[in-house]
């Protein structure tokens, strides 16, 4: 039975021990803050295979993997890093959204025990797991947590090299970027462009991919496309005005109610049960990808 020990009971690391629970793991929780869990916000919690360990040792001393998923802070995540790998000699990953590994992997007793695994939210519910080793991570570390992953019905994708941001967290910035500069210039509304995105972008990008996209369409098209447009798109390396004014006036999204929309909770698990029926339809495995050979 494989142990997997979580360090770190935030937004990701709340999400990551109900995930393994509920596929009959045996999971132990550590948070500095010591008031992570409320079992009646988590009644999951109360299942008789987690539990909340008093220290940051007794929560990873003997598990075969521990998911550091503590605030994106690089001192914090350093110190969190060296004391885990002084207490465990079971595989670490760290689900950060941007640190590379080589970043992360001086502060690890074992670097070769250390990989960069990065779910998304909600993490109950997305497959993709961006698994990226470092220079030093040994090859078995890797397979293991790969395997470990695709086991309970994940969809790792193994990535050749690391790179700041990885693949995802690079591709939605890029979105992101071109839409808050479309908004800002007027060119659209916020929910013009989500719009756009969802009833034509999206699902063609699900079953294909913007790169099958691209195949798709006629790559002598794109390339004429990509010759004209990208020279136009923002570039900019500044977030845009209007993402600027509102999270100064402390309009972050749902997590306060408001954002560039008005959120409530009725609202969110409305837009959370879309997601969730989006995800069950599922798509076919990319064929001759590393993740799936
Ligand atoms: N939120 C997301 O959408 C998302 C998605 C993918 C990856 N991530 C990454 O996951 C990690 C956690 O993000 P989050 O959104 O859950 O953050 P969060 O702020 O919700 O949770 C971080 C938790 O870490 C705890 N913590 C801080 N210092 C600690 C320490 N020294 N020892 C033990 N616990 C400590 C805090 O008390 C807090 O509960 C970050 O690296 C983030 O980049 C976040």
């Amino acid at each position: 039975m494989t142990v997997v020990g979580i360090v770190g009971l935030g937004t990701m690391g709340l999400a990551l021990a109900q995930l393994f629970t509920s596929q009959n793991f045996d999971v132990r929780g550590f948070d500095s803050r010591r008031d992570g869990v409320a079992p009646e916000e988590h009644p999951w919690s109360l299942q008789h295979n987690f539990s909340i360990s008093a220290s940051l040792a007794d929560c990873v001393h003997d598990v075969d993997v521990t998911i550091e998923a503590v605030a994106e802070d690089l001192d914090v995540k350093r110190a969190v890093l060296s004391e885990i790998s002084s207490h465990t000699a079971g595989i670490i990953a760290s689900n950060t959204s941007t640190f590379m590994p080589s970043v992360l992997a001086p502060s690890v007793r074992v670097p070769d025990r250390f990989l960069v695994a990065h779910f998304f939210n909600p993490a109950q519910l997305v497959p993709l797991v961006e698994i990226v080793p470092g220079p030093s991570t040994a090859a078995s570390a890797t397979a293991k947590i790969v395997d470990l992953l695709r086991g309970m019905g994940r969809h790792p994708v193994l990535l050749q090299k690391e790179c700041p941001g990885f693949v995802a967290n690079r591709l939605q910035a890029a979105i992101l970027r071109e839409a808050l500069a479309l908004v800002d210039a007027g060119i659209a509304s916020p929910i013009a462009i989500d719009d756009i995105v969802a009833s034509g972008l999206a699902p063609r990008w699900a079953a294909a991919g913007p790169i099958g996209v691209a195949d798709l369409g006629g790559l002598d098209i794109w390339q004429k496309v990509s010759a004209l447009l990208f020279p136009l798109l923002s570039n900019t390396a500044e977030p845009g005005a209007q993402l600027t004014s509102l999270t100064s006036k402390g309009h972050l999204g749902a997590k306060t109610g408001r954002g560039f929309y008005e959120h409530d909770s009725q609202t969110d698990a409305e837009t959370f049960r879309d997601m969730e029926k989006l995800f069950h339809l599922g798509v076919r495995p990319r064929p001759g990808h590393p993740s799936v050979s």
